[in-house]
């Protein structure tokens, strides 16, 4: 492992073990959850807005340190971005973040919380839900 790896491994678990935006939103504006049905993880996203803007996001959930670490970073990466932008935004965008190589069953895990927050923005604000996470969705068992 790479010193590299060996820093990211570290931010993860930091993520995993101190989650940011873990919690609940009261009468938000948007909620959507979600599981990887291969291992019965779950992810629930609350958002609120300040017009397009999100202003608070939120998420709770159980699951590998993957899944709620990647949530927990992408709680702190959204904050105050427009809805599209966040509909628009890549996996990559957010597997960068990540920074370690996953294994397909890994990149799932990582991606489910990004794909809930999808869901939970295309319900509130009519944000298109790309194709690539068309597939996913029916993969994750997206509600
Ligand atoms: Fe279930 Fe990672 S093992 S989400």
């Amino acid at each position: 492992m790479t010193e590299f790896d060996e820093l990211y491994r570290e931010v993860i678990l930091d993520h995993y073990k101190n989650p940011r935006g873990h919690g609940v939103i009261e009468r938000a504006d948007a909620v959507a959850e979600g599981q990887n049905p291969l291992c019965g993880d779950e992810v629930s996203i609350f958002v609120s807005f300040d017009g397009d803007a999100i202003e608070d996001v939120k998420f709770r959930g159980r699951g590998c340190a993957i899944s709620q670490a990647a949530t927990s970073m992408l709680m702190e990466m959204i904050k105050g971005r427009s809805a599209q932008e966040v509909a628009d935004m890549s996996r990559d965008e957010l597997l960068d973040e990540v920074g370690i190589p996953l294994t397909p069953v890994r990149l799932k895990c990582a991606l489910l919380g990004l794909g809930v927050l999808k869901v939970a923005l295309h319900r509130a604000k009519g944000t298109p839900l790309p194709e690539e996470w068309a597939s996913l969705a029916s993969e994750l068992e997206l509600t």
